[in-house]
């Protein structure tokens, strides 16, 4: 058993800010080369020639996950750079604050879209290529405690997180005959700046009042005693894409400090 991702390929979506951006970093800083991939191009090339300068071997890549041409094109220019693909981070999300009531089509539409549409093709196109690089490969998405528990003014979140479990467990079962191991991660509250949206978002629906109330009304029960740090999604993303998680597979872990219990 080995914890290493050295010298591994590994591309990492929504990477440009965030958990995505720490994750890379972390993976980086372990060995790994990391593709930086987001649909900000800045921010995709920012955080790779931070990681660079820092020691780290990171390339920027601009993806929108929404877009199946997009991802093949991300895969590919992945394996032109780094040689192969050893590891995919379907890590690219949105989330948007409604009343249950009040959730319109479109509003479905857009974050089922991106969280759940997203983790699907990413999930495929990574499995079509490790399936015809024949060495295996692992896939690693990024779900939510919203995956195991639904919240009211976030419920389309939340399905769309159920969405991204139940696509980790179907992988699972579809590529373990390929020596594809496919695994989800569900954060808890992560400082971000997709909180600051939630926040606003309580605000906006008149569900608090003031800023961070939300965020501070969700971090008050966690067990180790405080919100999330992106850079804690780091340990067991290196677990999960290194040969340590070889017997592993169609799990959802709960990374959030413990907050919920499942
Ligand atoms: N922050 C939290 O508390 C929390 C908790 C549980 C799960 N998550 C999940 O973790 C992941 C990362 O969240 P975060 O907090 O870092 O969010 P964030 O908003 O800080 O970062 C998300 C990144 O995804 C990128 N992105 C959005 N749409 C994209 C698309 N179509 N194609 C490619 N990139 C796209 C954005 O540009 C951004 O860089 C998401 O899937 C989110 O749902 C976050």
């Amino acid at each position: 058993m080995n914890n290493s991702v050295k010298d591994r390929s590994i591309i990492i979506t929504g990477a440009g800010q965030g958990i995505g951006q720490s994750i890379a970093a972390g993976l980086a800083r372990a060995g790994a080369h990391v593709i930086v991939a987001d649909i900000n191009a800045d921010t995709a090339s920012k955080t790779a020639e931070d990681i660079s300068a820092a020691g780290g071997k990171a390339i920027g890549m601009t993806v929108d996950v929404t877009n199946r041409q997009s991802v093949t094109e991300l895969i590919a220019k992945t394996v032109e750079k780094n040689g192969k693909l050893d590891a995919m981070f379907n890590n690219a999300g949105i989330a948007h604050v409604k009343k249950f009531n009040d959730i319109t089509e479109d509003d479905w539409h857009r974050v089922m879209d991106v969280n759940a549409m997203g983790v699907l093709i990413g999930t495929q196109e990574a499995a079509k290529h490790f399936i015809a690089q024949g060495k295996g490969g692992k896939i690693i998405n990024t779900a939510s405690i919203a995956g195991k528990q639904g919240y009211e003014p976030l419920a389309h979140y939340s399905a769309s997180k159920f969405a991204v479990v139940a696509l980790t467990q179907a992988a699972a079962r579809a590529f373990g005959k390929h020596k594809i191991n496919v695994n989800a991660i569900c954060p808890g509250v992560v400082a971000t700046d997709m909180w600051k949206l939630i926040d606003k978002g309580f605000v906006d629906e008149g569900l608090t009042e003031r800023d961070n109330e939300a965020f501070d009304g969700f971090s008050a029960d966690i067990l180790m005693g405080r919100p999330s740090r992106p850079d804690d999604m780091v340990g067991v993303s290196i677990f999960l894409a290194s040969s340590g998680s070889d017997y592993m597979t169609g799990q959802s872990l709960m990374v959030d400090g413990g907050m919920v219990l499942v």
